[in-house]
């Protein structure tokens, strides 16, 4: 059995990070010692500033092929009630650090993605998908319901009848008409999909960081607020973000537009290298 130190791999280049699932010889399934190994990566990467974009891709021929059905479930049912909680809590743990990450994420799906791979394929802020890559909710095809916050993705992410219809036929989909259904952002094939996914991030990368970072916690949690919550919520989460943007990147937007007329807001970013830090307090 893989150590679990090596079941999650990552390598660090140009800005970017880029972690695998990387079991590939159990298709990416994801066991306690992943899910731990996961967590534990996220954790050592949150903070550090040399990279602005984590991509979560897999290794070998499969994205996620979802729980581990041996070490996962059977194993941990095995020993009792206390172990199938904390299997579920390392899983749903991570995921959920991921859905609040601090930097900007992508979903890089390769290639097989199942069940509980939807959990992480909807904690990733962007997906992009290999043509050839195939999604199911396999559940159904083994004799449970989607659990691991599956049901609530395809709700999330798809119309009614669709979610529905996935989620009862146990059907799988490629990653063409995932993206039409709104899965995935995109949709390429497999021999240019890194090279897509890096030309996304480099991008964000031009993007000041701490508005990345309001938007994407924003459009996650609007999603769940009344129109006057949400207005709010907005104000409050704009003068927060001032309050951490030490390069008062707004400012220095605008003067770049307005005074400079070096670029143009509805064609690009503004230059955030040219932005001088102010201390925090002003
Ligand atoms: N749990 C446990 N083991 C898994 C697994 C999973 N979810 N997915 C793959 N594996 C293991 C297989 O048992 C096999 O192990 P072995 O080499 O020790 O026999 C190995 O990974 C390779 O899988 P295999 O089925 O031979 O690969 P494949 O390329 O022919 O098929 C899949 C790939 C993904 C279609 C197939 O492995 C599969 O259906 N996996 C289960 C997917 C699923 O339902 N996941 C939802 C869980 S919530």
């Amino acid at each position: 059995m893989r150590d679990e130190q090596e079941t999650v791999a990552y390598r660090i280049e140009a800005g970017i990070a880029w972690v695998s699932f990387n079991r590939p010889e159990k298709r990416n399934c994801m066991s306690p010692s992943l899910n731990r190994r996961m967590m534990a990566v996220l954790d050592e990467l949150e903070y550090r500033d040399d990279f602005g974009v984590l991509v979560l891709k897999g290794e070998g021929s499969a994205w996620c092929a979802g729980m581990d059905l041996k070490e996962y479930f059977r194993e941990t049912e095995e020993q009792g009630l206390g172990a199938v909680r904390k299997a579920q809590s390392e899983a749903y743990g991570w995921w959920r650090r991921l859905r609040w990450y601090q930097k900007p994420t992508i979903a890089m799906i390769n290639g097989w993605c199942f069940g509980g791979g939807y959990g992480p394929l909807f904690a990733c802020d962007l997906a992009f998908a290999a043509e050839e890559a195939q999604f199911g909710l396999s559940e159904i095809n083994w004799g449970i319901l989607p659990g691991g916050g599956a049901s609530k993705v395809a709700a999330e992410l798809l119309p009614f009848r669709r979610a529905m219809y996935h989620a009862m036929m146990g059907e799988n989909v490629d990653g063409r008409t995932a993206a039409e259904w709104g899965l995935v952002n995109e949709a390429v094939p497999l021999a240019a999909l890194e090279a897509r996914v890096a030309e996304v991030a480099r991008v964000l990368l031009e993007k000041n960081p701490v508005a990345l970072k309001a938007t994407k916690d924003a459009v996650r949690r609007v999603r769940e607020m009344t129109y006057d919550n949400a207005e709010d919520y907005l104000i409050r989460a704009q003068e927060a973000a001032n309050f951490f943007d030490e390069t008062e990147g707004r400012k220095e937007g605008i003067r770049q537009f307005i005074d400079d007329k070096s670029y143009k807001p509805g064609l690009g970013a503004y230059d955030k290298d040219r932005a001088v830090p102010v201390p925090s307090s002003s």
